[in-house]
């Protein structure tokens, strides 16, 4: 455990100004939304479509680091250089999924637990070989009625703390997420009470297991309405329950928080961040580590066409460069209109 690697990369990951690119999509997720762009889903389509993002000019302004998923770290650009050895050549730090995906969890209707800890040592050794300083994983925490039960939260806290007590023995840093999810007819009082368990029961597994918090980075969904809920919170009402609910769970000593963006709209999510980040007092930097918040404009840009490609990266990079100015509370509406 090279405790100064680790805290070196924890702070690059959430310098001021930077967040996360979240591109560690699984092959299943990545044939559900080319679908949608009408293109064909395969290792190619994905290379070019990865290779379209990190080759995007000047990201690294605002992208401290990408999260690869296990087949894009072993894909090269149209040039033949590894992501990995590209993105960290661009001063962005490659990151790795090393979850296995969400399966049911036994005698718990309606619930998921995330699987993958068998050989995870192994694997990690691997990814810090092929360059990966940071990895990723995913809890589910879904709300509905009855759930999340305790069994659900306490499964999911402790998967999260085996990876991380195994990522940092590895000497690369834990992204630590439990997603609660958006979907559903739930309030955004619900949604506060839930994420305050989840949270809790995730600290406190990382505590038994070791795991120092000065080496962590939380992953956390921002607290909202459900979905379906009738009553939709505005922008500072999800502000003020999302950092009541950190301050409560959250030690100080953690580097940083990241937020997924779950499903809410671009702007939306680059709206919660920009108010959450302008709080005062805050113990840690908040900023973003969005895969739909960031690329939905790219995709929808892009369709498969090399005639769009260009037009595909100034949407990249204008929604990183709003992401960028929200992390430090600087961004402002006006500032969407002026895309190109
Ligand atoms: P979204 O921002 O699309 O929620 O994705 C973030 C992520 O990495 C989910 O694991």
């Amino acid at each position: 455990m090279d405790k100064a690697l680790l805290s070196k990369t924890a702070a690059a990951m959430v310098a001021k100004g930077k967040g996360i690119l979240a591109a560690d999509e699984s092959s299943g997720t990545c044939e559900t939304r080319f679908k949608s762009v009408g293109v064909e889903c395969t290792e190619d389509s994905r290379r070019a479509y990865r290779g379209i993002l990190f080759t995007t000019t000047g990201i690294e302004q605002f992208v401290s680091g990408v999260i690869l998923f296990d087949e894009t770290i072993r894909q090269k650009t149209t040039d033949g250089v590894p992501f990995a050895q590209y993105l960290a050549k661009k001063g962005i730090i490659p990151g790795i999924k090393v979850d296995k995906g969400i399966h049911d969890l036994a005698l718990a209707p309606g619930e998921k637990v995330t699987e993958g800890l068998d050989g995870l040592a192994k694997r990690l050794a691997e990814y810090f070989a092929l360059g990966a300083r940071f990895a990723k994983w995913r809890a589910v925490i879904t709300i509905g009625d009855g759930i999340p039960t305790h069994a659900c939260l306490y499964a999911n806290a402790h998967a999260l703390a085996r990876y991380a007590a195994a990522c940092q023995a590895a000497s690369i840093v834990p992204v630590i997420e439990p997603e609660v999810l958006l979907n559903g007819p739930h309030t955004i009082e619900r949604c506060e009470e839930v994420s305050e368990a989840t949270l809790r029961a995730t600290y406190a597994a990382l505590a038994a297991h070791n795991v120092s918090f000065e080496h962590t980075i939380l992953k956390a969904s921002m607290v909202v309405s459900g979905k379906d809920c009738s009553r939709q919170a505005g922008v500072d009402e999800v502000a003020e329950r999302t950092v009541r609910v950190l301050k409560r769970t959250v030690p100080a000593a953690q580097p940083g928080v990241v937020f997924l963006s779950g499903g809410q709209s671009d702007v939306s999510a680059t709206a919660h961040l920009n108010a959450m980040a302008a709080m005062k007092g805050l113990p840690w930097p908040l900023t973003f580590s969005f895969s739909r918040a960031l690329q939905n404009p790219a995709l929808n840009t892009w369709k498969g066409q090399s005639a769009n490609v260009a037009a595909a990266q100034r949407a990249l990079y204008h929604r990183a460069h709003m992401n960028g100015l929200a992390c430090q509370g600087r961004w402002k509406p006006e500032l969407e209109k002026q895309v190109a």
